[in-house]
């Protein structure tokens, strides 16, 4: 690696010993835009790495953090009911949160 791709890994590796020394995970997320903030979607595509926060073995995905438990407590500011004109597919916000958190044994 170069020195700047050096120092950018470190800084990515003291990110994810956050995650890794943490004993629980609590997430406070809200509602940006139908989907999650940018900034915690920032930390996630830089801490998401394979073989540090999960494992990828070309079929599966699973865990590689130890926390029994997280706390994910998800808000916004409209409801969103069937049948009205925002579609499901736009609700970005506790499905995919719930799908990560799931795979690092939080679920
Ligand atoms: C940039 C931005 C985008 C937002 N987008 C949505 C949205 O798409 N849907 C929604 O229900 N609320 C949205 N909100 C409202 C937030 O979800 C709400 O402010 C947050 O849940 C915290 O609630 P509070 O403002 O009452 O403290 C948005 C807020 C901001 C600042």
């Amino acid at each position: 690696m170069t020195d700047t791709e050096s120092h950018t890994w470190s800084r990515i590796q003291e990110l994810m010993g956050r995650f890794q020394r943490a004993n629980r995970s609590v997430l406070g997320v809200p509602m940006w835009n139908f989907s999650i903030p940018y900034k915690l979607k920032q930390l996630i595509d830089l801490t998401a790495q394979r073989n540090y926060l999960f494992t990828y073995d070309g079929k599966e995905y699973g865990p590689s953090l130890n926390i029994p438990k997280a706390l994910a407590v998800y808000t916004r500011g409209s409801t969103y009911r069937e049948g009205t004109s925002i579609p499901p597919s736009f609700y970005h916000q506790a499905p995919y949160i719930d799908f990560l958190a799931s795979h690092d044994r939080s679920a």
